[in-house]
């Protein structure tokens, strides 16, 4: 899906074909890149026009349908799109008031570890939006936006897919799930499907990414932003305040030494949780811990996952999935966990999942001593940067020096 389109000239200036080189063609293009990419340049006609206005007339006077239910969707956050509070102007397509507020962006483009000339800041860009206007028969969008120009990468990213959430979906919308019709289709427009993000042809579930399980077709290619890491670790006893599950399984196996396993299951995590609440391992830094802790609250094992924007085996560890993120290291590098599912969702349906194995001593090892005779445990999850989950085992199954298992209730 790595498209390279020719630059194409709009307007007067004569820009210089192939704008490889970001800086020149930046300070060729700043007059113009500060008026067009708004939903409405009521100044300069530039280009093409006045900006998405041209064609999309229904958010003018703030009262019409296409504006009202942009409204719900943004969960009457106005800043979502407007720079300073409802109704204020230029409405800008790549940034708001909001905080990280990435304009129309934020629902219709993904982030990419970018950076906007304009705002400076971190953005989102919309290429599968792009593409949708190009198959409309609008090519003309693709060319200002072509490779080594306004902030993106040249040659041009792969366009994630239609499961890989945008921004906004990651708390400040009233949208979590780029993959339901059910949230995103406007009840006006002709038809009962959403976005089709990736510009595949495919909106929603009908989209590949949606339907088949696994890896993400995509891997993004951006670097993680280095925000500096909290030195944190598992606390000498149990965190407060962390998310409790329902349902909830240990085991930690040390019976053959060098093939030791672990298995973290939290299970209908009892509060909505959001992937925010995870933090955000792809393009964000943070780090996990898995800490278990004996009937006394004493710390018994802690297995340390620090691979945030990080690549195994040629992708990225980390993927963003509709509902959270998953982790897959078949190395098993990071203390041996080889597995991580971290799903958010309404009341009692979130769940974490942690699995390890041993291989070459990464594994800390043990555990299942330090937990010999209990009759209850704790296990937490506990993130860098986001929330914290887990809670008491109540039930001990099997307390010896090389097998421990227990659960919830
Ligand atoms: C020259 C006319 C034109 C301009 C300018 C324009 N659009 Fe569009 N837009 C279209 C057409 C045509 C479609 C396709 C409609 C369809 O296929 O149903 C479309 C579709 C869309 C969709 C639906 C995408 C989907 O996945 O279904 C969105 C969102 C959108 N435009 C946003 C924008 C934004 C944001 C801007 C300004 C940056 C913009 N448009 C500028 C003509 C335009
Ligand atoms: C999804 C993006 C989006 C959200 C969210 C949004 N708006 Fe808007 N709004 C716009 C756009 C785009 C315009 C048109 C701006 C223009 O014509 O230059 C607009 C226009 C308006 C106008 C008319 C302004 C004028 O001078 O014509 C009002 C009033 C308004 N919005 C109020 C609100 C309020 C109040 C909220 C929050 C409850 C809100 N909007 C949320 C995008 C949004
Ligand atoms: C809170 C998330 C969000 C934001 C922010 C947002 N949109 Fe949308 N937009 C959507 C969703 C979801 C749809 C639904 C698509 C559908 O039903 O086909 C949509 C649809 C559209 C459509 C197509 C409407 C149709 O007839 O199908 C246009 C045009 C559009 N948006 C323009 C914009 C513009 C311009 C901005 C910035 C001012 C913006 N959007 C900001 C979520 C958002
Ligand atoms: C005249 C040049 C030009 C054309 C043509 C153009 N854009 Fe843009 N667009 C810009 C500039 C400049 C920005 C601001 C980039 C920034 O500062 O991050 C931008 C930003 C955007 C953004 C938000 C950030 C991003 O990078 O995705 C969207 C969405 C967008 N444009 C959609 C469109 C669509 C849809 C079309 C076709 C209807 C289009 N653009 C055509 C110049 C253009």
């Amino acid at each position: 899906m790595i498209r390279f389109q020719p630059w194409s000239v709009r307007g007067s200036a004569g820009l210089p074909l192939g704008c490889a080189a970001a800086a020149l063609c930046l300070a060729l293009l700043a007059p113009a890149a500060m008026a067009y990419p708004n939903y409405d340049d009521k100044v300069t006609p530039i280009g093409s026009g006045a900006g998405c206005v041209d064609c999309h007339t229904g958010f003018q006077g703030g009262n019409q349908a296409l504006h009202t239910q942009h409204r719900v969707l943004a969960n009457q956050n106005c800043n979502l799109c407007h720079p300073s509070g409802g109704g204020s102007v230029p409405v800008q397509t790549y940034w708001s008031g909001a905080v990280d507020g990435r304009g129309c962006a934020g629902c219709h483009g993904r982030d990419y570890g970018e950076t906007s000339p304009n705002s400076g800041q971190a953005k989102s860009s919309a290429y599968g939006l792009r593409l949708v206007h190009d198959a409309a028969g609008l090519p003309q969008c693709l060319g200002c936006h072509s490779g080594g120009s306004l902030g993106h990468p040249f040659p041009l990213p792969a366009v994630l897919g239609e499961d890989i959430l945008p921004v906004y979906y990651m708390g400040a919308a009233a949208l979590t799930d780029p993959c339901s019709s059910v949230q995103e289709d406007l009840a006006f427009d002709g038809d009962s499907v959403g976005l089709d993000n990736d510009g595949d042809g495919d909106p929603d579930g009908a989209d590949s990414d949606c339907v088949v399980a696994g890896t993400p077709t995509a891997t993004p290619t951006a670097t993680a932003t280095a925000t500096p890491t909290v030195p944190f670790a598992c606390g000498a006893t149990p965190a407060a305040g962390c998310v409790a599950p329902e349902k909830a399984v240990l085991l930690v196996k040390e019976k053959k030494p060098g093939k030791e396993k672990l298995k973290v299951v939290l299970k209908k995590l009892q509060p909505e949780v959001l992937p925010t609440d995870f933090g955000n391992p792809v393009f964000g830094a943070t780090s996990y811990k898995i800490c278990l802790y004996d009937g006394s609250d004493q710390l018994a094992g802690e297995y340390t996952v620090d691979q945030a924007g990080a690549f195994c085996d040629g992708k990225s560890c980390w993927s963003s999935k509709s509902k959270g993120y998953k982790y897959k290291d078949k190395a098993l590098s990071a203390d041996g966990v080889l597995k991580m599912v971290l799903f958010g969702g309404d009341p009692t349906k979130g769940k974490v999942v942690v699995v390890g194995k041993n291989k070459e001593s990464t594994m800390p090892i043990g555990v299942a001593a330090a937990l010999q005779g209990e009759t209850s445990a704790t296990v937490q999850l506990l993130s860098s940067d986001a929330s914290c989950f887990g809670g008491a085992l109540s039930t001990v199954i099997k307390a010896e020096s090389d097998l421990f298992k227990a659960k919830a209730p």
